[in-house]
């Protein structure tokens, strides 16, 4: 296995390929670390590979699913977590994680599907989240999706999180955002649930911008900055949990790099305020 970067601490960036040449001639000093898709890079050789691998050797780095489809119906696709596997060799990145959700046919990202909260469902996605920790030889974090309609619900959202979670024993990737649209879409607490969950398995964080219909009903769409309750609920989860690490996700309506840049330093900015005496850690 090839070695990189290893320890994962304070604020990250998802890496937009768009970027990549930027960041390998002048990286920003609060990214400290970076998210990208497997999918996206795996299989890719020539220049974008050796930029890509001059990055991994240079920062730490989180690999982020997008077409594993955890909760899916059809049979794992193993030959991609292979490949995966061998990815998160060449790079020597330690940490996996996948979405707790299923993809529709085409695997489209933001196609992704809230798994049903019942008992089968929880059997069948820790199956699954075994074959893929076993095959990988690791322990993968497994992310809280948004989501705008939950058929044939046994159980609630949180009880089936921490199903999935202990009995998988994987981590938990928490999207800080997507607790806040839940929260505001299925009119729940967002603190309650939030201190409810189990910290001890969070890995590491995202947080998002997103869209606001209503007072009642948020988009998650990752095209927009942060909003001020989002970050609100990101100082709480270092209060209560103890500071993680956390990245900015991004994914439309791309700003120029310098203003992603900003909102890191502003994830950066609440770690150092949970933990004034210390430096964030991982
Ligand atoms: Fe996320």
């Amino acid at each position: 296995m090839t070695t990189g970067p290893a320890s994962l601490h304070g604020a990250g960036l998802g890496l937009r390929r768009a970027f990549v040449r930027a960041l390998l001639d002048t990286p920003p000093a609060a990214v400290e670390f970076y998210e990208i898709a497997p999918e996206n890079w795996i299989g890719m050789g020539g220049a974008n590979a050796r930029r890509l691998r001059a990055l991994t050797e240079r920062h730490p780095f989180v690999c982020h699913g997008l077409s594993l489809s955890l909760g899916g119906p059809a049979p794992l696709d193993l030959e991609l977590v292979r490949a995966i596997g061998d990815f998160l060799d060449v790079h020597g990145i330690a940490i996996y994680s996948e979405h707790l959700s299923y993809c529709s046919d085409d695997g489209q990202l933001y196609d992704l599907l809230p798994i049903p909260f019942t008992e089968a469902a929880i059997a069948h996605v820790v199956a699954r989240i075994g074959q893929v920790q076993d095959l990988l030889g690791r322990r993968i974090a497994v992310e809280n999706v948004s989501y705008y309609a939950a058929p044939g619900q046994e159980m609630t959202e949180l009880d089936f999180i921490d199903a999935v979670l202990e009995r998988a024993d994987c981590e938990l990737l928490l999207d800080v955002n997507n607790l806040h649209v839940n929260a505001v879409n299925h009119g729940y607490d967002a603190l309650d649930f939030l201190r409810a969950l189990p910290g001890e398995r969070i890995r590491y964080g995202h947080v998002a911008g997103h869209r606001e219909v209503s007072p009642e009903l948020c988009i998650d769409t990752h095209g927009s900055a942060v909003i001020d309750p989002v970050w609100s609920l990101l100082a709480a989860a270092y209060e209560h949990f103890g500071v993680f690490p956390t990245l900015l996700e991004r994914d439309f309506d791309i700003p120029p790099l310098a203003q992603l840049v900003e909102e890191v330093e502003q994830i950066a900015l609440i770690q150092h305020r949970a933990l004034p005496e210390q430096r964030a850690h991982g």
